[in-house]
């Protein structure tokens, strides 16, 4: 079995990622390395902290460190809040309320929207590789469903759900980090 680390404490995503490389993979956790210091998402694309975090991880542990970033991309906002949709309001209900007040009065075919997933494979050799998932959808009118976190009561999949109204197999067979981790599934089972 070979190992590598993503540099998150999320279990959800350490979980997701593990159900796709399945048992020839060990898949450890920030929480694995407690020694490695916090690293600071103050990159201004969503590829500079992927790779910030991956990179950190990497150096510290001599293992192969995957890391992502994401965030929401509004169009009539100009891609707000993007890379910067952690720290658009300090929590997520005030984050939501806060996305429904900017967009209020525009009309719902002006409301599209993706979530946007950047993966950093980064190599103890300083290498590194990225790959990217986004999700279509549109921020709906008020918030609905109770699954996933974040904007997810919000998102709206063409097929009229929104991501807060999905289990957690639908959403990563759909999300934005699914693709991404997908996309990555060649260029580790490539590994050596
Ligand atoms: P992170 O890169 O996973 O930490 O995500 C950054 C921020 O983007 C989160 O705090 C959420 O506000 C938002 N976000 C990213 N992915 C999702 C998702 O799948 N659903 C809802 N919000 C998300």
């Amino acid at each position: 079995m070979r190992a590598l680390v993503f540099a998150s404490s999320n279990p959800g995503k350490i979980a997701e990622l593990q159900a796709l490389l399945g048992p020839q993979w060990q898949v450890k956790s920030a929480k694995d390395f407690p020694a490695v210091a916090e690293v600071d998402e103050d990159r201004d694309t969503f590829e500079g902290n992927a790779a910030k975090k991956a990179h950190a991880f990497a150096k510290a542990t001599g293992l192969w460190a995957l890391a992502d970033d994401s965030g929401l991309v509004v169009d009539a906002l100009g891609g707000r809040p993007g890379v910067y949709s952690a720290r658009y309001a300090p929590t997520e209900p005030e984050r939501i309320a806060k996305l429904l007040a900017e967009l209020a009065g525009v009309p719902e075919v002006q409301r599209t929207a993706r979530f946007k997933c950047v993966l950093c494979l980064a190599f103890p050799t300083g290498d590194e590789r990225f790959t990217t998932g986004t999700c279509e959808g549109r921020i709906g009118l008020t918030a609905r469903g109770t699954n996933g976190f974040g904007y997810d009561p919000v998102f709206e999949l063409p097929h009229g759900k929104t991501m807060a109204e999905l289990t957690r197999d639908e959403k990563s067979a759909l999300s934005h980090r699914g693709h991404a981790f997908r996309a990555m599934l060649p260029v580790i089972n490539a590994l050596t």
